[in-house]
């Protein structure tokens, strides 16, 4: 059998018996997101009957009290209903350790509850440990857990998923990096990014490869340009304290932007393997023009959220956000233009966006064709008319649209540009998801396509690095935009300068 048809006779089956660690348990992640979506892996039958979860986290509280809790917390936060019987069924399987993570005691501790699992719920060594920590302590608990034994692998598999931010620029990534192989090997490293567990983002990949019509187009000779957005409308709501020491471009940029252009601009993979499709995504990002400190002043666009009162109603500044600096120079609005070096996409200028408190939630990527040559319509009037453009958008419309000229009704040559949609909830339903379901599936499975490897992370890093350091050294004048709107004036300048313009920003 060939890995591709491993990978698929393994879809929709359960996970191997094994015990999920959760440090951080009380965190908002595990409470918003992981435990919801392990309930909907247990609604999918596809936890083993043999699975178990403990969390370890600094709060005082035992088992009884911890799985009181998540019983009142998890059905409001649980995309979709609930059934009672079900959650009681997952709670059985929840453990609790209190404990600081810095305390080599808790480590004990959690090696002797890790052995009675395995002896009461069978879960045969088999452990995966979930860092839903601050970042600082992700090197930490490795090592605690390495020189506790916790990380060998001779009884079961031992595997390791890190959050973000991972790094907070190139050296540390590569710091970080060096730390977390000195006690794993890289093939036990989970790094999550949470843009993978979309459905829409997955769905590049099939749409690209699982269809023959569009792949001949896509490369320099029919594509124009590329676009992806990331628009928010949100402000940085209780994150200021982390926010205000990262910014739109560490928070999104090296991590989510560079996998959605790296699954964008990557060469087939020989197979849907985890290191064939990641060797690919690592070229695509590695082909990513460095910008010379010089193409940083031209090239790309920072911006920070003033208040506004829009509509009579006032929106905080960003200054005036809960635990942001009064005078913060952070940026909460990026944009560039990248090139990549190769055949594929020489002289295709990828236009990247991303931002918080803008007029629209948006996430979508806008392949831009060339434009046809109109020698047919010389005589009719079709400067109006927009080239074809293909949208893929991820959230929170999910679905895709080709925009295409066609003939309006009429005894004249008159043309029109209509929007041809697929809607993926339309067509094939909603299944309520967090997003996180398919990527923890995956790490029991051992199938770590969907997560980064170093050197994704680190080629990421490398794009931006001249950026902060360019934008560090010169500083901004802001704020530069108003909340609610598409961000600051340089941003549609960016693509007007070369005659283009933001789908949703029309020039
Ligand atoms: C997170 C960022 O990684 O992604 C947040 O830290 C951002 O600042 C979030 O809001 C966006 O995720 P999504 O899934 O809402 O697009």
């Amino acid at each position: 059998m060939n890995s591709d048809m491993v990978n698929l006779a393994r879809i929709g089956k359960p996970s191997p018996p094994c015990v999920m660690v959760i440090f951080g348990v009380a965190g908002d992640l595990t409470r918003r997101k992981l435990l919801p979506a392990l309930y909907h892996l247990a609604h999918h039958r596809l936890l083993s009957p043999d699975f178990a979860i403990l969390g370890v986290g600094h709060k005082a509280m035992n088992t009884d009290t911890f799985r009181k809790q998540v019983r009142a917390e998890l059905p409001q936060m649980a995309p979709g209903a609930v059934d009672p019987a079900l959650l009681d069924e997952l709670l059985g399987r929840v453990h609790y350790l209190a404990g600081e993570f810095d305390d080599p005691g808790v480590y004990e501790a959690l090696r002797s509850r890790l052995a009675e699992l395995d002896l009461t719920e069978n879960t045969r060594g088999n452990y995966f440990y979930y860092l839903a920590t601050g970042p600082d302590h992700f090197a930490n608990i490795v090592e605690r857990l390495h020189i506790a034994g916790l990380t060998r692998q001779d009884e079961g598999w031992r595997r390791v998923i890190v959050e973000k931010p991972f790094g907070s620029g190139l050296e540390s990534a590569k710091a970080l990096n060096r730390r977390l192989q000195e006690f794993l090997e890289e093939s036990q490293i989970y790094r999550i990014d949470h843009y993978l567990g979309k459905e829409t983002v997955q769905n590049i990949l099939a749409f690209r490869f699982a269809n023959g019509i569009f792949e001949p187009l896509w490369n320099r000779q029919y594509i124009d340009h590329v676009q992806i957005s990331v628009a928010e409308t949100v402000g940085v709501e209780q994150r200021g304290n982390y926010y205000d020491h990262s910014g739109a471009l560490r928070d999104m940029v090296p991590n989510h932007l560079m996998q959605l252009v790296s699954l964008i601009a990557m060469e087939p993979p020989i197979s849907f393997q985890a290191d064939a499709v990641r060797d690919e995504q690592a070229k695509a990002i590695r082909a990513i023009q460095p910008l010379a400190a010089e193409r940083v002043l031209t090239d790309t666009v920072r911006g920070q959220y003033g208040e506004s009162s829009t509509g009579g109603q006032w929106v905080s500044g960003y200054r005036q956000e809960p635990r942001v600096d009064p005078e913060s120079s952070t940026e909460t609005f990026a944009a560039m233009k990248l090139h990549l070096d190769n055949w594929r996409w020489a002289d295709v200028p990828f236009y990247l966006r991303t931002g918080k408190r803008l007029q629209a939630r948006n996430t979508h990527i806008v392949i831009q064709f060339r434009r046809a040559p109109f020698v047919l319509f010389r005589d009719t009037p079709v400067e109006d008319l927009s080239p074809n453009q293909l949208v893929l958008h991820i959230q929170p419309e999910e679905g895709m649209s080709l925009r295409f000229a066609a003939k309006r009704p009429g005894p004249v040559m008159r043309l029109g540009t209509v929007d041809m949609d697929f809607e993926y909830g339309a067509t094939f339903g909603q299944v309520p998801s967090t997003g996180y379901e398919r990527l923890l599936h995956d790490c029991m499975m051992g199938d770590a396509t969907l997560f980064q490897r170093s050197d994704m992370v680190e080629a990421g890093w490398g794009v931006v690095q001249t950026i902060l350091d360019v934008w560090k050294a010169i500083p901004a004048k802001f704020p530069n935009y108003q909340a609610g709107s598409w961000g600051p004036k340089e941003s549609a300048a960016l693509l007007e300068r070369d005659g283009r313009c933001w789908r949703d920003f029309p020039c």
